[in-house]
């Protein structure tokens, strides 16, 4: 049987040597849309949150593709999340939307098999400096589902406040609302 104290160290060695989590942007070749599919096919529970459906065999093309009205391509970035290598998860971000100054985080999806590891927090500070490095965006936004409500403290964590918006929203057997929050970037321009 294990000491108390061999205990405490593999305890305290978790705390001290938390995993390794990169970001790495798309470019949309085919094994990297496999495995985009592959890990929003991980999250099961949230497909079913806002669509009422298990996830779709086309939603990393459509994840990949899909764009606000009005922006373009110059302006679309979809990130592979990784835990030490292994994709475990992916965001997509949109350059000076609805505004030049806002950043819209359309998605930050984590597998459910990683939940709870502190890999969405490390993600969403390295995508919060890649938000910074634009130096034209002080702002980030992002809308939540009312149906998938329970990640919102999460958001609040991570310093994010309700901006007071609500909006329509409806997905197949889904009739709910969109709660918009926004994250003040201090320190840029
Ligand atoms: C939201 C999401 C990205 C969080 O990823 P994660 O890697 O599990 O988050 P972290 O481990 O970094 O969590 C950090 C803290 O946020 C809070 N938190 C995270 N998930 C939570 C939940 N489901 N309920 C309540 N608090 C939560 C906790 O305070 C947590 O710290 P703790 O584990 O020490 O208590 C993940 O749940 C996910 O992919 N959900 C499905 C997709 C989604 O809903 N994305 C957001 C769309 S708006």
């Amino acid at each position: 049987m294990r000491s108390v104290n061999s205990v405490r160290e593999t305890l305290q060695c978790v705390a001290l040597n938390p995993p390794t989590v990169t970001i790495r942007l798309l470019e949309g070749a085919p094994a990297e849309m496999r495995e985009l599919q592959r890990v929003i096919e991980e999250a099961p529970v949230y497909a079913h949150r806002i669509t009422g459906v298990p996830p779709g065999r086309a939603d990393a093309q459509s994840t990949y593709t899909a764009l606000p009205d009005g922006k373009s391509y110059a302006d679309k970035f979809v990130f592979a999340i990784s835990r030490e290598g292994e994709m475990v998860g992916c965001a997509d971000l949109i350059r000076g939307h609805p505004d030049a100054a806002t950043a819209l985080l359309g998605l930050l999806l984590v597998s459910e098999r990683h939940r709870r590891e502190g890999i969405g927090s490390r993600a969403y500070a390295l995508l919060e400096q890649y938000i910074r490095d634009w130096r034209t965006c002080h702002r980030v936004r992002i809308g939540v589902v009312r149906s998938n409500a329970e990640v919102i403290p999460f958001w609040t964590r991570l310093g994010f406040e309700p901006t007071g918006e609500l909006k329509p929203y409806r997905y197949g057997p889904v009739a709910s609302e969109t709660v918009v929050f926004q994250k003040n970037l201090p320190g840029t321009p």
